[in-house]
């Protein structure tokens, strides 16, 4: 059974205007998206800003509420406890940040931040919980000196690393990572991804992963989903998306992918001048009426393509 499965997510804000403040339209942020993240798998989530990648991971988390739809997680439907304190759901699940700084409460001191969701769920001595946040510490590759220092004592990725230590406290089974190293510097993203694998690994986590480039989840995800205009325009196996690409949207964000070899890069730049005029071209072919995208439809390999 999957660890957590959509069914035809649907999230939709109101749009108020005049002086009464009525609704008069709606924001479709996430328009039917159906998928499933098996127990220590990654699922990548990959799309342009305001494509409803956010969105989506907050439904998941029961941050924002649902207009259509269905979210298992283990088999049982947690829709019914949105906006409700519903405890072992609220610890199962756990999420880390793009700007973890902000996240962080510059005034507490690292162990009382980590401690923090412990103290919600059980009760522990002081040695016990001091010991619990060292243990974690050394998880995310800290040592115990840093429990007594504040946040703006540590680097951007340090202090990612301390976001990490504070989701995995409750040992949850599935994690949203929503950019979790956009913020970061590119040598150090790469460390980054790297932990968050290997911590996976250790704990057995799931991820849905969050990003807005290819680039970046390429070693993280057994699987992909492509969001664009509120919904998925392919979804698959990371070989079939890396190497199969279908649906234009895919293949301009796979041209996109900054090159690191310098002397790909000049024949690259004509590939995606290319891909960029057969995007103008023939992007109507991939898109209904007002830009509409088309439901998923399979093509083998568990690869999904919305075409007509
Ligand atoms: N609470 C809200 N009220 C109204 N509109 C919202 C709300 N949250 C999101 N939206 C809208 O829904 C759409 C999707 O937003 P979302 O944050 O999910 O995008 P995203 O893919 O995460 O983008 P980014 O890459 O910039 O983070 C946007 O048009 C956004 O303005
Ligand atoms: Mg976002």
């Amino acid at each position: 059974m999957a660890l957590l499965e959509v069914k035809d997510l649907k999230v939709h804000f109101p749009i108020k205007g005049g002086i009464l403040g009525r609704t008069v339209g709606w924001v479709k942020a996430v328009d039917g998206v159906s998928f499933t993240i098996e127990p220590g798998q990654t699922l990548g989530l990959v799309g342009e800003s305001g494509s409803g990648k956010s969105t989506t991971g907050k439904a998941i988390l029961g941050l924002t509420h649902i207009t259509a739809g269905s979210i298992y997680f283990d088999g049982e439907d947690i829709t019914k406890y949105i906006g409700k304190n519903r405890s072992d759901y609220r610890k199962s699940v756990q999420m880390i940040f793009q700007d973890v700084y902000s996240s962080l409460n510059p005034r507490k001191r690292v162990l009382d931040i980590i401690a923090e969701p412990i103290r919600n769920f059980e009760k522990l001595t002081k040695a016990e919980e001091e010991k619990r946040v060292h243990e974690l510490l050394s998880i995310v590759g800290l040592t115990p000196v840093a429990a007594v220092k504040y946040p703006h004592e540590f680097s951007g990725g340090q202090r990612q690393r301390i976001g990490v230590a504070r989701a995995i406290a409750l040992k949850p089974r599935l994690i949203v990572a929503d950019e979790p190293v956009s913020a970061l510097d590119l040598s150090v993203q790469a460390q980054v991804l790297n932990y968050l694998k290997d911590i996976q690994e250790e704990l057995g986590l799931a991820y849905l992963f969050v990003s807005h480039d290819l680039g970046v989840v390429k070693h993280m995800c057994e699987t992909l989903a492509i969001m664009h205009n509120a919904r998925f325009v392919e979804l698959g196996p990371r070989k079939e998306i890396y190497t199969n690409a279908q649906h234009i949207y895919t293949r301009r964000l796979i041209a996109a992918i900054p090159d690191t070899d310098p002397d790909l890069r000049e024949k690259n730049a004509g590939r995606r001048d290319l891909l960029s005029r057969e995007y103008e071209e023939n992007r109507d072919n991939f898109y209904g009426e007002g830009g509409q995208v088309y439901d998923l439809r399979p093509i083998g390999d568990g690869h999904f393509v919305a075409m007509p």
